[in-house]
């Protein structure tokens, strides 16, 4: 007999686990599988992200709690540029990922917790993993299903009197859409009038197809939005493991709490990856040329992927940033009922995979309704490497 913690024992393997490990079962079995659900960079790691990290292979002490001051230094100066959010070193934290900072920072704040319908799988569980619930704001296909202020207003409305923190992610994984600045500043009222707290998901910013990066929240709302990133999307370095947090103006004297939880579970992100990690986000003229190249790839691809399922009929989102967008059989519901009994996303995911060898996720982990038929479709299951040599790109 063993007593295991009962929120971590309630969480549900996701439906995304089942579908990944069915690709993997039937690519064993030498099945040629259409794996759109696959969510990671096609592309290589620049060779001078590689070298760094090399070249600090020897350095084995553990570096400090909250990161390198170095790299704290040059992700500030990549928020101020790149993310157009004027950072000091101070107010930056180094992890092992976002993931893991979302994580962290979630288990720090009390309150509500709110996640838009079409946000990314894991928020979800890692607040239940808290022994707390969190609500789903309803957003529409016809938003892209991008969060409208009013909305936001009605739920603040009701719960006036608690904290309450909304996680926004933009690019979005699943949906493939990118706030604009108005956007940004009509949410940024809302949550200025209830005191709303921001964890700004910002992983995907700089894979926007057509700008060169994407709006920040903390630019018109910094007191209260944190803001995370790292080297897993736009560097293409998801096993390297680092990301950062940035605290927003008005609470500067988290990063104590934070220093005392990292120091109390991961200690400090493995040292030569915050070596090279210095490299990546000095961004050097090369790099930032591969990211446009591999954003044009992305881009093209999307618009491609669009184009051919929208002349179906199929619903789509518009693919602005990341590698997803959301495609939907809501249109085709009765027939699906009809002809293959079938009536959530879950079970059409696992039919469609059965019967045609094409892998996507279901909303459902995405916080749509069961019986909503959407789903998201990946585009990255190439080898960046091999397509941008034999283009010449
Ligand atoms: C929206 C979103 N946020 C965060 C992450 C986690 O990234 P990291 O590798 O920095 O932990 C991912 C990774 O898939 C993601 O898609």
């Amino acid at each position: 007999m063993i007593f295991i913690n009962k929120q971590i024992k309630n969480l549900k393997p996701s439906a995304t686990l089942a579908i990944n490990q069915k690709v993997k079962e039937l690519r064993a079995a030498k099945k040629e599988v259409y794996h759109f659900g696959f969510g990671q960079s096609p592309f290589p790691i620049h060779p001078r992200i590689i070298n760094k990290l090399v070249h600090n292979a020897g350095n084995n002490h553990y570096l400090p709690t909250m990161g390198l001051e170095s790299l704290r230094k040059q992700i500030a100066e990549f928020l101020t540029s790149y993310h157009k959010v004027p950072t000091a070193m101070d107010n930056v934290l180094v992890g092992p990922g976002s993931k893991e900072l979302l994580f962290q920072t979630i288990l720090i704040l009390e309150g509500r917790f709110l996640i838009p319908k079409g946000s990314w799988v894991s928020y979800g569980p890692q607040i239940k993993s808290k022994g707390v619930q969190y609500d789903v704001l309803d957003t529409k296909l016809e938003d892209n299903f991008k969060l409208t202020p009013d909305i936001l207003e009605a739920y603040c409305e009701a719960y006036p009197d608690e904290q309450k923190t909304l996680i926004l992610n933009s690019p979005n994984n699943p949906t493939g859409a990118v706030y604009s600045s108005d956007e940004l500043i009509g949410l940024s009222k809302v949550c200025r009038t209830y005191s709303v707290i921001i964890l700004s998901d910002e992983i995907y910013a700089l894979i926007n197809f057509y700008q060169n990066t994407s709006p920040s929240m903390a630019e018109y709302y910094p007191e209260r939005t944190f803001v995370f990133g790292g080297l897993s999307k736009i560097f293409s370095a998801g096993g390297y493991r680092l990301g950062f947090v940035r605290l927003p103006s008005e609470f500067n004297e988290l990063s104590n709490t934070f220093r005392s939880l990292f120091s109390e579970t991961f200690s400090a992100v493995a040292s030569p990856v915050q070596f090279s990690a210095i490299e990546a986000f000095r961004m050097p003229k090369e790099i930032e040329y591969c990211i446009n190249v591999n954003n044009t790839v992305l881009k093209l691809i999307a618009e491609y992927v669009h184009e051919k399922l929208s002349k179906f009929g199929i619903e789509c989102t518009i693919p602005q940033g990341a590698f997803y967008l959301m495609i939907g059989f809501n249109k085709f519901k009765t027939k699906i009922k009809d002809k293959l009994n079938i009536d959530n996303s879950a079970d059409l995911a696992i039919y469609i995979l059965d019967n045609y060898n094409v892998a996507l996720l279901p909303g459902l982990d995405f916080y749509f309704k069961p019986e909503d038929l959407f789903f998201r479709l990946a585009y990255v299951d190439f080898d960046g490497k091999n397509l941008i040599e034999s283009n010449d790109l």
